[in-house]
C-alpha cells in the first residue's frame, strides 16, 4: 500500500544532517527549526501565517479555538471523514452538526450544508468546516459564497491536502484557518506526530501561537485556558528537508493516478458512476481543482469480496472510511440514526483506495490493475 523507504532513502543524509543541528542547538521544542519550517511553508502556500504544532488532531482544534469557536456554537461538518473532525469540534465544546456529501468528490456538499443552515439551529452554526478528503479540496466557490452569505467561519481540514489547489488558490489559505497534518503516511509527512494551523488573519495567528502554549503571552501568565500543543524541533528540521521536494512528490502522485485512469479504462473495467453497477468507478479531479492525490479511491459494489481478492495476490488496498462518523460509538451523543447519510453511508460501504505514491513504478500499477480486471471478468 505504502513503501516509505523509497523516499527515505534518497533523503536519509540529509535528514540526519538536520536531526543532528537540532541536538547541537538543543533546541527540541519549538526553536528555530520550527521557526524556519513555518516561515517556507507559510510562503509556499501563499498565506500570512503558519504555526507550528504537535499534530493534525490537535490543528483543527487550535484552528477552531482560535478563530474563536467554543461552547454556545455549531459546526458543521462531514461524517464521511477521519475521526478528528468531528472531535475537535467537540474537544474546542462546541456542538458537531453533519451535513452529507457529494458522491462524486466524497467532499462535504454545499448544497447540504445550505439546508441545515436553514433548517433547525441553523443560526447557532459558527463555522462550517470542509475536509478535502483524499487530496481534493471541497468545493469552495461554493463555500466562500456560503461563509458571506451566512457570516460563518470557514475552517479547512486540510490534512490530507498538502499543495492542493482550488481556482489556484491553495488548500491552507481557502478558509479563515486551515489545519494540517504530518502524520507519516501524509503527501508531507513528519517522522512523527506533528501539525499545522494556516491562516491569513492575523489575530487568529496570534491566538494560535498564545493557546498552543497553555494560553501565554508572557512566560507563567496565563491569559487564557490554551493547551501544550507545540511542534518539536525534530519535527521542524525533518519537515524544512521535505518541503523542498513536496512539489516533486505531488507532481509524481498526479502522473501515477493519470495512469491508473490510462490503465483502468483500457482494461474495459471503468464506469461513468458516481455509483457504481457492474465494474468500477474511477476518482475524478472536479473542475477548478488541483488534485494531489492523497489517496486513489475507487467506488465497487463488491468492495470487500476485491479487497480480499487483491490480498490473496499480496496487494495493499485500505478503505477510508468503513464507518461514517455518526455511526461510530463515540459519538452516538451527536443523535444521528442509520440512514441519517444516505451518501456517506453508501461511499463507506463501496470505496476502496489502491496503492498511491511518488514511487510507484508502472509495472507496479500494471499489476493491480491486471489483478482488478481479473476480479471483474
Ligand atoms: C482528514 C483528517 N483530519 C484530521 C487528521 C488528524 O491528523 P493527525 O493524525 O495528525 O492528528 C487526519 C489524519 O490522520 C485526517 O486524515
Amino acid at each position: 500500500m505504502l513503501d516509505l523507504q523509497r523516499q527515505y532513502q534518497p533523503l536519509r543524509q540529509e535528514l540526519l544532517e538536520a536531526l543532528g543541528n537540532v541536538l547541537d542547538t538543543r533546541q527540541f521544542i519549538l526553536g528555530d527549526a520550527v521557526a524556519a519550517f513555518e516561515q517556507a511553508a507559510a510562503a509556499q502556500l501563499g498565506v500570512a501565517h503558519a504555526v507550528g504544532c504537535s499534530s493534525g488532531t490537535d490543528a483543527l482544534w487550535l484552528a477552531l479555538a482560535s478563530a474563536g469557536i467554543g461552547p454556545g456554537r455549531a459546526v458543521v461538518t462531514t461524517p464521511f471523514s477521519f475521526f478528528s473532525s468531528v472531535s475537535a469540534i467537540l474537544r474546542a465544546g462546541a456542538t458537531a452538526r453533519l451535513a452529507d456529501i457529494d458522491p462524486a468528490t466524497f467532499c462535504l456538499s454545499p448544497t447540504a450544508v445550505e439546508q441545515l443552515l436553514d433548517g433547525p439551529g441553523g443560526k447557532t452554526v459558527g463555522a462550517v468546516l470542509p475536509v478535502h478528503l483524499y487530496g481534493q479540496t471541497a468545493d469552495f466557490t461554493a463555500f466562500t459564497r456560503i461563509g458571506k452569505e451566512r457570516g460563518v467561519k470557514l475552517i479547512e481540514d486540510a490534512a490530507q491536502a498538502w499543495g492542493a489547489e482550488w481556482e489556484g488558490t491553495k488548500a491552507g489559505g481557502l478558509g479563515d484557518a486551515a489545519a494540517f497534518s504530518f502524520y507519516p503516511t501524509k503527501n508531507l509527512s513528519a517522522a512523527g506526530d506533528a501539525g499545522m494551523v494556516t491562516t491569513n488573519s492575523d489575530e487568529i495567528a496570534e491566538r494560535a501561537r498564545m493557546l498552543r502554549q497553555h494560553g501565554m503571552r508572557r512566560r507563567y501568565h496565563h491569559d487564557e485556558l490554551g493547551w501544550n500543543t507545540r511542534m518539536d524541533g525534530f519535527q521542524g528540521a525533518v519537515l524544512t528537508v521535505k518541503l523542498k521536494y513536496i512539489a516533486g512528490w505531488n507532481e509524481a502522485r498526479r502522473t501515477v493516478a493519470a495512469r491508473y485512469q490510462k490503465l483502468l479504462s483500457a482494461a474495459g473495467v471503468a464506469e461513468a458512476g458516481p455509483y457504481p453497477v457492474h465494474g468500477i468507478v474511477l476518482p475524478r479531479e472536479a473542475a477548478g481543482s488541483r488534485h494531489v492525490w492523497h489517496q486513489y479511491v475507487i467506488r465497487t459494489a463488491r468492495r470487500d469480496e476485491l479487497r480480499a481478492f487483491l490480498a490473496e495476490r499480496k496487494i495493499g488496498s485500505e478503505i477510508y472510511y468503513p464507518v461514517p462518523l455518526h455511526q461510530q460509538a463515540a459519538l452516538k451523543g451527536l443523535g444521528y440514526a442509520e440512514g441519517s447519510f444516505p451518501e456517506a453511508e453508501r461511499a463507506a460501504r463501496e470505496v476502496l483506495a489502491l496503492p498511491i505514491y511518488p514511487e510507484l513504478r508502472e509495472d507496479e500499477q500494471q499489476t493491480v490493475v491486471a489483478a482488478i480486471a481479473d476480479f471483474l471478468s
